[in-house]
């Protein structure tokens, strides 16, 4: 798909529901007591990759409309042995969140996914999870995954890599566990998970970097509210900062501090963008925001701040080849293990711009200059971010970009196109 170069972007949007949030509410919605409505779903190819695999689970989810969803929970222990594997698609989400619940439950299961799913390691969840008693076999360390739930056992887990993944993972099997079930985080990652236990009725203690939880009895939800994804926003918010003249404002969007890593960055590069009607929603904060064009300058995005911004980071590659200087990311190894290796994927991209973009084996450098490139052709490899990354380099180049398998946006954006569209000016 050609995307051709835009003068600005203008007017008013909201995004899908966030995505972390959404397969978060299906999950705990499905092992809940009695239905859970979730207004405001972010329908996508990976939180449909979740709705299946509770369906194929054994729960019921009935759908109103595009957003909304009735999961009817069969309790903690109520989930049902499928007989076949269950497909996760693209979704390490829902992989490896799902693998925490199923270590509790009766039964073999296995999980599976997509070629770059099954690419991606599990024995970050295995390690855990066998110590707290479960037996679980990989193909060396990645997809399929069989589970088979045992009598599990709480334990202290120090996070290896700084991963919501992981900690989400080990906290919901230890609602399942005796004793009490502690995870230390190298580094403070999404906390979507400790809001909504919390908001199911369960006790989370929380102090710095250790989270910890207790066998739970029952989880209720009741209704779920999810605010815009603030990783589907993100390409918006990039583009209107380097297109002179944007003016764009983004309504209900999710702004949990532990995701909006980028509006710190780009603050700091000198973007202007304004947050208001701040307010709250069932323990997540959200908000609308403005954002006006600015000139960038560069900065360092230092291992702390990665998990902040963790999706991001590809835009942040891209914001950097416009800011005037010398821009760099460490501390984000991460980056190699995700739907395809972003250190890889948004260095060649961005080289094929012309931009000058140097790897590391954490990270990145990219030396930026505040004109527009001329353009190219960017692959995406399936990968949804590096599609989003490629459609916000059209927009701002001279020539447009050509980007392949454009329609890997599906993964976390279906419409991403269309509402890209709707406030492009030419
Ligand atoms: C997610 C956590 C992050 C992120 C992913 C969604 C989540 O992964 O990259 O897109 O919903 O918990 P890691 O926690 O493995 O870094």
């Amino acid at each position: 798909m050609k995307i051709e170069p835009a003068a600005a972007l203008r007017g008013h949007i909201a995004v899908p529901g966030d995505k972390s949030i959404s397969h978060r509410a299906v999950l705990l919605g499905a092992i809940g007591d009695g239905e859970t409505i979730v207004r405001g779903f972010g329908r996508s190819g990976d939180t449909e990759a979740t709705i299946e695999a509770v369906r194929a689970l054994g729960v019921a989810v009935g759908e109103d409309d595009v957003d909304t969803l009735h999961v009817y929970g069969v309790g903690l222990r109520g989930l049902r042995e499928p007989g076949v594997p269950i497909d996760c698609g693209n979704s390490g989400t829902t992989l490896r969140l799902l693998a925490g619940i199923l270590a509790g439950q009766q039964g073999r299961f296995e999980l599976t996914g997509d070629e770059s799913l099954r690419r991606r390691p599990v024995d970050r969840i295995a390690v855990p999870l066998v110590e707290m008693g479960a037996t679980v076999e990989s193909e060396d360390g990645r997809p399929p995954l069989a589970i088979e739930g045992g009598a599990l056992r709480g334990i202290r887990y120090e996070l290896p890599v700084a991963s919501a993944q992981v900690k989400s993972c080990v906290l919901l099997a230890g609602l399942y566990a005796a004793g009490q079930t502690t995870v230390v985080e190298p580094l403070p990652t999404r906390d979507h998970t400790e809001l909504m236990l919390e908001a199911a009725g369960v006790r989370v203690t929380r102090k710095q970097r250790r989270i910890a939880v207790g066998p739970a009895e029952h989880l209720r939800l009741g209704e779920v509210d999810v605010p815009g994804d603030f990783s589907a926003a993100a390409p918006f918010i990039v583009a209107a900062t380097l297109l002179p003249g944007s003016e764009l404002t983004i309504h209900d969007l999710g702004l949990n501090p532990r995701r909006t890593g980028l509006l710190d960055v780009l603050a700091r590069m000198g973007a202007r963008i304004t947050v208001f009607n701040r307010h709250k929603s069932a323990g997540e904060p959200v908000g609308d925001l403005e954002v006006h064009s600015a000139e960038l300058t560069a900065t360092a995005v230092t291992a702390t701040e990665v998990p902040l911004l963790v999706d991001e980071l590809p835009l942040f590659a891209l914001a950097a080849a416009y800011a005037r200087g010398e821009s760099t990311v460490w501390g984000a190894e991460e980056l190699r293990v995700k739907e395809t290796d972003r250190i890889e994927t948004v260095t060649n991209s961005l080289r094929a711009l012309g931009v000058r973009v140097t790897p590391r084996d954490d990270g990145f450098w990219v030396r930026g200059v505040p004109t527009r490139p001329n353009g190219g052709r960017i692959a995406s490899h399936g990968d949804h971010r590096i599609a989003m990354l490629g459609a916000v380099a059209g927009l701002v180049s001279r020539n447009g970009v050509d980007v392949e398998d454009a329609q890997a946006v599906a993964v976390s954006f279906p419409g991403f196109f269309e509402l890209l569209d709707s406030v492009t000016q030419r």
